[in-house]
């Protein structure tokens, strides 16, 4: 999709569909609405006084010129209340207009940079946000299809009537589509069926994307691991005939600085449970356990391709968790890479193995700063419901500059506790150092407590991105019309907003 920037007035442009906004409640429209709204003869302040305009979120009025002006459609795009305005409000109306308009057939249109006239946001975070909304909301696994698929919008102009910002509205454009095509490389693995992406494809596709960018890239296969002692990863993978994957990517933006963050992806590219297996209902969704490295794939493309300036290692454990002959047992007691005992109570808490390996790597690789993103617990879900993921961790002002990032760019989480003192009896083992499963009981916090023991003296947080990175058209708070049914992206552009937060300052 091509996307431009405008200098121009919506009431001149020639053009299919020239978009403008109008705030709930406001009954005389201002701005290019008010100019438009003129230039009609004031047809749109009728439909508000009607009430057929509302200025609700998600609300789209179409309007045929008939020759009135250029234009031979006009879109009125509502923004909500004015005091709930914001980014994502932004985001969300550019997606449903962007909907509406495949929907119509409409190939290229017109928008003005919803925001950018209302002071408080600047017109490039304004242009930002209507290039994700646009670009995500078109979003849609459609690589395998071998039919015919409808026409996709082909270009958006965003026109400005003043000059000056025209740009910032172009760096604008520029970031959006680095962040949203980050989302989208991390939807693409999400969504990738099992039997074409398992470790080995997986570790293959993050050697592409290095060698893009020129980031030097490690993959670690069994033999390594074996040499190594990552007994943790081995086992959960020795079900099945696809042996995992330790995935290292080195980005350095900031050779004069010592610090390096790792971020950890758990990529389990299919998870039946194992021997503990799970119910077969929706087992075909259990290859979006691979998301949090699908994440981690698409910030560390985001980075590069930003050239921040930022030194961050992007590690992937990938594994297939099969119950075969060859597979691990409840039972079994397995040694991690840091050399910890791990009693396997559940083959289904394969995850936090594969993590426990993955983030000691990391340490080892020198980071000072780990953040670990997972489908970890269906019990996060209970929890926090879809409106946001869960964050734990050892580190209040990094779970804060995570957590203010997910605020940035619509993907919110929120911490849970790690109470050690009471936790610790679920994941205590009469026979090793510690057991991977304490029950339902908290059980995120038992899954953050358990990945405590494998991050050292670093700052560490855990993302537990189980109940939002895949979502069902039928759900209460998702999807956003930016957010379509299926694989989310989940973490790809807040990881990558979080480490040019801190690049800044
Ligand atoms: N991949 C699952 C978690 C999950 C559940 C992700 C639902 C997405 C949707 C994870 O490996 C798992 O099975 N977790 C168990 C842990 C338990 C055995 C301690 C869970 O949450 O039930
Ligand atoms: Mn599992
Ligand atoms: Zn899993």
């Amino acid at each position: 999709m091509e996307i431009l920037a405008q200098h121009g007035s919506v009431t001149e442009v020639s053009t299919p569909l020239v978009a403008v906004n109008l705030f709930e409640g406001v009954t005389s429209p201002g701005g290019a609405t008010g100019a438009l709204d003129r230039a009609l003869g004031g047809l749109i302040s009728r439909l508000i006084a009607e009430g057929e305009i509302k200025g609700k979120l998600d609300e789209v009025t179409l309007i045929h010129t008939q020759g009135g002006i250029p234009a031979q459609r006009v879109a009125v795009v509502g923004l909500g209340p004015k005091e709930k305005f914001g980014l994502d409000a932004i985001r969300r109306a550019s997606g449903t207009l962007l909907k509406r308009c495949r929907e119509l057939g409409i190939t290229t249109f017109h928008t003005i940079v919803h925001g950018a006239g209302d002071g408080g946001l600047g017109a490039d975070e304004c242009a930002r946000a209507i290039v994700e909304g646009a670009l995500l909301a078109s979003y849609g696994y459609k690589q395998l299809k071998t039919t015919e698929q409808p026409r996709a919008v082909e270009r958006i102009t965003l026109v400005e009537a003043d000059v000056s910002k025209v740009p910032a509205i172009e760096a604008g454009i520029r970031l959006g589509r680095v962040y949203a095509d980050a989302t989208a490389t991390a939807r693409d693995l999400a969504a990738a069926p099992p039997n074409m992406l398992y470790p080995e494809t997986l570790a293959e596709r993050a050697r592409e994307i290095a060698a893009r960018y020129g980031m030097p890239c490690t993959v670690l296969d069994e033999k390594e691991m074996e040499r190594l002692g990552m007994g943790a990863i081995l086992a959960v993978g020795q079900g099945s005939v696809h042996p995992p994957r330790m995935v290292l990517l080195t980005y350095r933006g900031d050779p004069g600085s010592r610090r390096l963050l790792a971020i950890v992806g758990k990529g389990i590219t299919f998870d039946s449970g194992g021997i503990s297996i799970k119910p077969s209902e929706n087992m075909d969704r259990m290859r979006y356990d691979k998301s949090g490295a699908a994440a981690v794939l698409g910030a560390m493309q985001g980075l590069a391709e930003l050239k921040v300036k930022a030194n961050v290692l992007g590690v992937i454990g990938a594994a297939e968790n099969l119950p075969s002959g060859h597979s691990y047992r409840p039972g079994d007691i397995v040694r991690a890479y840091n050399g910890k005992t791990i009693e396997v109570i559940s083959t289904d808490a394969e995850g936090r193995l594969v993590l426990a390996d993955a983030l000691s790597y990391a340490l080892e690789q020198g980071a000072d700063t780990l953040v670990d993103i997972a489908t970890l617990t269906g019990g996060v879900g209970v929890a926090l419901g879809t409106g946001g993921a869960g964050v734990m961790g050892n580190d209040d002002d990094l779970i804060r500059e995570l957590r203010e990032a997910g605020e940035r760019v619509g993907e919110r989480i929120w911490q849970l506790p790690i109470w050690e003192d009471y936790l610790w009896e679920q994941v205590k083992s009469e026979f090793a150092d510690i057991k991977n499963s304490g029950g339902r009981m908290a059980s995120p916090a038992v899954g953050g407590l358990f990945l405590a023991q494998f991050v050292g003296s670093a700052r560490w947080a855990h993302l537990d991105i189980a109940a939002v990175a895949w979502v069902d058209s039928d759900h209460p708070a998702l999807p956003k019309s930016y957010i379509p049914k299926g694989p989310t992206g989940f973490g790809a552009r807040l990881l990558l907003d979080f480490i040019r937060k801190g690049a800044e300052g």
